[in-house]
């Protein structure tokens, strides 16, 4: 939630403040501002999308800068509450990921000893702090103002006349980049792949001083070294290459993206936590949830391990007695519940392992071990690739506690990954586009599956779905099927495939259209539905993958055929640091 991002060299901070916003605008998107230092502090900031706002800030220019994209939490989307925020006098300039809990009493201090206040945002108290503690030295002034917030943050700050930027993190993401006398900050690394591959990832607590040529990271008050790593993402992946949305390419990147997860493995460290877990936990949230969902039926299935899956947000307050590995599952590594969910879980001596898409992500910071997802770059802001990397690190967790037994079907799976991308769906589109309500039904793996599908539809498309285990459907929403609430049903073979076929025409009776998934050759199945989607006949882990690809497909072409902004959803935003 939020990107930000800071810029400090002898380019014109601008243009890469600007660049780097849009890199990061998957975080947040209603709202953008940047400010820059030169020998005073100049501001733009816009409400609306960084494209349509951007020639605004044009007339800035400045030696140092810092933007940010902005997810409203306190004050609603305008172009007072868009961050950069500023002190009094306009000398000072912060912007913030996160969220200040104790603002309200600090803005009511602060307002009483004089200081005027401009926005509705928890942010601004940041700005007034570092004034009061103020007399030339930011570094000094922002130490000061740390330990009077409480909350979650990652802070820029810049002041007039001073060559540096001040950063801080706690419990949100901030990463800086080192290039060739110039440095950038900002909340992951997407922003910085077109300048340099060395990045430092900050701690919990850290501050940095940063001028151009130096970055100094204090910790307590001392001085820390922090590795410089190298980021293995190249800029390219985060173009758009001629598809009409980064969701599209992202979905036709599926073959390579899961192939990389798989051909990447295992290392010896997870393996041997994977073999000795007698019970598994998978805490996560959205759809990497429905993930965790699948593995539990894979996994329990397939290999009787005992899996509990527990939403990030829930486990929280509700932690469960805790026996075994626990797995946190998150594309971005930055989601605040799983990360809280995680931390419980260290609390209790567990041992943990991270599945994530980001190195250097908080979870592969707070867990034991990580198994890293090599999906690339996703900034749709749907989860697509992501999602069958999290399936390709999953599957191979199953796989390994059967002894290799699923070897030749995962080694195969992107070839039926490449195929099913050529799935023509636009009959069953032009149903959904015309629905308010649709169903998504499975049974086994294919109900989380159905789950996702639902996921993706209402999201992008915002018609409203439900994804539901097939046989509940008779326990109340059958209330709701009418000729016009169609049904995507998931029926392959296996031991469901009778009583599937069972609820599909008790469906049909109550006159819903029916979409089915079927295994392609199946004509007993195609002829008592409304529209039949072949998926290849192949392994059951398979068809997991091309049944959640067809409905990734379903989503996409329904969100274009209503004219949706399919990248960027209303409301939403792809990481969701807070909680
Ligand atoms: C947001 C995203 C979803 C994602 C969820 C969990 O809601 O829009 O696509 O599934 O967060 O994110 P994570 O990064 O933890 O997988």
């Amino acid at each position: 939630m939020c990107g930000i991002v800071g810029y400090i060299g002898r380019r014109d901070a601008t243009p890469v403040l600007i660049q780097g916003l849009k890199r990061l605008e998957y975080r947040g998107y209603d709202s953008f501002g940047i400010a820059t230092v030169g020998s005073a502090i100049g501001v733009y900031k816009k409400t609306g999308r960084i494209s349509e706002g951007e020639a605004g800030a044009a007339d800035l220019h400045g030696y140092a800068g810092i933007g940010h994209t902005r997810w409203a939490t306190h004050g609603e989307p305008s172009d007072t509450n868009a961050h950069p925020h500023t002190d009094c006098e306009k000398k000072i300039a912060v912007v913030h990921n996160g969220i200040i809990e104790n603002y309200s009493e600090l803005k009511r201090q602060l307002e009483g000893r004089g200081h005027i206040f401009r926005s509705e945002t928890d942010t601004e108290v940041i700005a007034h702090l570092i004034e009061e503690h103020y007399d030339g030295d930011l570094l000094a002034a922002v130490n000061a103002t740390l330990p009077l917030l409480k909350g979650s943050y990652a802070v820029l700050a810049i002041a007039e006349n001073t060559q540096r930027i001040v950063a801080a993190r706690d419990a949100s993401p901030l990463v800086l980049g080192v290039g060739d006398a110039e440095i950038f900050a900002a909340s992951d690394m997407t922003p910085l792949l077109e300048y340099t591959e060395r990045v430092i990832f900050l701690e919990d607590g850290d501050v940095a001083d940063i001028t151009p040529d130096r970055f100094t990271v204090y910790h307590e008050g001392r001085v820390v070294e922090r590795p410089v790593e190298l980021i293995d993402w190249c800029v390219e992946d985060t173009r758009k290459g001629g598809f009409a949305h980064y969701m599209l390419k992202e979905i036709y990147e599926q073959p390579q993206s899961f192939y990389e997860t798989i051909r990447a493995g295992i290392d010896d460290r997870v393996r041997q936590m994977v073999m000795e877990a007698g019970e598994i936990t998978l805490v996560a949230c959205g759809t990497s949830y429905h993930t965790a969902l699948a593995f539990k039926y894979m996994a329990e299935s397939l290999c009787s391990i005992p899996v509990r899956v527990e939403l990030g947000s829930e486990f929280k307050y509700f932690t469960p007695p805790l026996r075994g590995l626990v797995i946190a599952v998150s594309q971005s590594g930055e989601t605040a519940d799983t990360i809280a969910a995680l931390k419980m879980a260290k609390a209790r001596n567990c041992p943990t392992l991270a599945i994530t898409n980001m190195q250097g992500s908080t979870v592969t910071r707070v867990a034991d071990e990580t198994l890293l997802m090599r999906a690339g770059p996703e900034i749709g802001v749907a989860a697509t690739k992501s999602y069958t990397a999290q399936l390709a690190a999953l599957m191979q967790i199953v796989n390994l506690r059967c002894e290799g037994a699923f070897d030749d079907a995962l080694s195969h799976a992107h070839l039926a990954i490449g195929d099913i991308l050529l799935q023509d769906v636009h009959e069953a589109v032009a149903l959904c586009s015309k629905a308010d309500h649709v169903f998504f039904v499975g049974r086994g793996p294919f109900y989380p599956v159905s789950m996702e599908g639902a996921l993706k539809m209402k999201e992008i498309s915002y018609v409203h779905a439900e994804g539901y285990a097939a046989g509940e459907l008779k326990h109340g929403p059958f209330a709701l099927l009418t000729e016009e609430t169609p049904v995507v049903a998931v029926c392959t073979p296996g031991p469901t495939y009778g009583v599937m076929a069972s609820n599909i025409k008790e469906m049909k009776a109550r006159k819903a259209p029916i979409i089915a998934l079927g295994v392609a050759g199946d004509t007993e199945l195609a002829e008592i539905v409304d529209i039949f989607i072949p998926i290849p006949n192949t392994h059951l882990l398979v068809q997991v993958l091309t049944a959640s690809i067809v409905l990734q497909l379903l989503a996409y072409h329904t969100a274009c055929a209503l004219q949706r902004d399919v990248d960027k959803p209303r409301n939403l935003a792809k990481s969701v640091t807070v909680e």
